[in-house]
């Protein structure tokens, strides 16, 4: 199948290149001309576990030009970024509709499937094909819901692959393009539905499960274990109940807030993820405070991970670097670590903070160790040595990634979350 992919970002890029490697030929366009002439080049343009290897493999067509990249598309995916709006809050779609704009222009010789990968309210997919307005088209729903870190994983092993489209032509594109796999087909305004209700409902377990630490830490039990004890219960499942410092990234905050406001245009409360929300802006706010505690304006603060999760470079809305900021602010001595942000971490906290490529400097002569992203690397160091470089061997995994038990052994006074 000629795939044409609109956007090489997190989303765009891994997709492209996912499809390639089954043998489609593709071609990934976007506008930003530094990127496409790394790709060009063959560097990727961003750190997804095992996308550099695949993408060595792989023959892909790279272009600037919509219509240069579209043209004999059976299927075109757009996968541009749907931002915040910084004011409103609601999704931005400036993006969306400006390929939209280019691709009402391009003709198109055969028929053609426009599927919107990007997450968009409902109704976009509505907009979109009105202002493409082309017989020869039809615009589908074909949402997203790869992880960060672990996207080639679940390209390649989806969990489920939603397409929303009234269209059987469109349909059995689809389902040729996933020949082995069960695809839910729905309308298309449900397909952009599940992407949102199902973010905002992971959202919601993160939260749920940070203000049960909370109770544990008041009442005297153990988060890891009421999560455990939970999750043996099918209908809860295991997943998304690790207590830490609140969800970041650039999906869960964004689309939580969306949805809400797609909601409020049709004057329905979504109270249970309005109280998401606002808890998960509390809780870096806590996490901070709790932090104060421990410190003084002359410790050596050495913070360990700062992307919003393990297994990424990126730091766009993460909680680590939100609560970096409020010790930066309150005048603290704060030193960073992280195994593939610090280029990320630096455009947004600058010289604000000390980096360290390595754990052995930052821990050297530090006061305080805080764990903030959950990379299982920080499993694996020689904590032993660590404790005895440090000033003070104060630990305090916010991450609940290490032995309590065993990380006292070794002398030092650790503090997790909810335990
Ligand atoms: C998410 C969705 O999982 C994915 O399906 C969708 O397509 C895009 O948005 P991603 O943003 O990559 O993926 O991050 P995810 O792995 O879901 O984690 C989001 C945040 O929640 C991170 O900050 C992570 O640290 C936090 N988290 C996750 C927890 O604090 N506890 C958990 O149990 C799980």
């Amino acid at each position: 199948m000629n795939i044409a992919i609109i956007g090489t970002g997190y989303v765009g890029l891994p997709t492209g290149i996912g499809f390639a490697s089954l043998g489609h030929n593709v071609t990934c366009i976007d506008k930003d001309e530094l990127k496409i002439n790394q790709l060009k080049n063959k560097k990727v343009t961003l750190y997804e576990d095992g996308l550099e290897d695949l993408f060595n493999r792989v023959d892909i067509e790279f272009t600037t030009s919509i219509p240069i990249g579209v043209k004999n598309a059976d299927l075109i995916i757009i996968a541009v970024g749907t931002p915040q709006d910084e004011n409103t809050g609601k999704a931005n779609l400036t993006y969306i509709y400006n390929v939209a704009k280019e691709l009402s222009e391009c003709k198109f010789d055969k028929y053609t499937v426009i599927a919107t990968k990007s997450t968009v309210p409902v109704g976009t997919g509505d907009k979109i094909e009105e202002i493409i307005n082309n017989k020869n088209c039809d615009i589908i729903s074909l949402p997203e819901f790869l992880r960060e870190g672990k996207a080639l994983y679940d390209f390649f092993n989806p969990d489920r692959i939603i397409c929303g489209s009234s269209s059987e032509m469109a349909k059995g594109l689809i389902a040729d393009l996933y020949p082995t796999f069960d695809v839910l087909f729905t309308d298309r305004r449900s397909a952009e539905l599940i992407k949102y209700a199902s973010n905002a409902f992971l959202a919601t377990k993160i939260h749920y499960i940070n203000e049960m630490a909370n109770l544990c830490e008041a009442v005297g039990a153990n988060i890891n274990m009421v999560a455990k004890g939970m999750g043996l219960d099918k209908r809860i499942g295991d997943k998304f109940l690790k207590a830490g410092i609140g969800y970041g990234g650039s999906c869960f905050p964004k689309d939580t807030l969306a949805i809400t406001h797609l909601a409020k245009d049709y004057n329905i409360d979504l109270t249970i993820i309005q109280a998401t929300i606002l808890g998960n802006l509390y809780r870096k706010v806590d996490i901070a405070k709790k932090i104060m505690k421990y410190i003084t304006p002359v410790s050596k603060v050495a913070i360990l991970g700062l992307a919003f999760k393990n297994d990424t470079d990126d730091c766009r809305q993460s909680p680590a670097i939100d609560i970096t900021k409020i010790l930066v602010n309150e005048g603290y001595n704060i030193h960073v670590f992280d195994y593939k942000a610090l280029k990320n971490a630096e455009k947004i906290l600058g010289k604000s903070v000390t980096y360290h490529d390595n754990i052995k400097s930052i821990t050297k002569d530090a006061d305080i160790c805080i764990i903030l992203t959950e990379w299982e690397q920080f499993k694996f160091l020689d904590w032993k040595t660590i404790k005895e470089d440090m000033k003070n061997p104060l630990l305090l995994d916010y991450r609940n990634l290490l032995s309590k038990e065993y990380m006292e052994s070794l002398g030092f006074i650790y503090k997790g979350v909810g335990i």
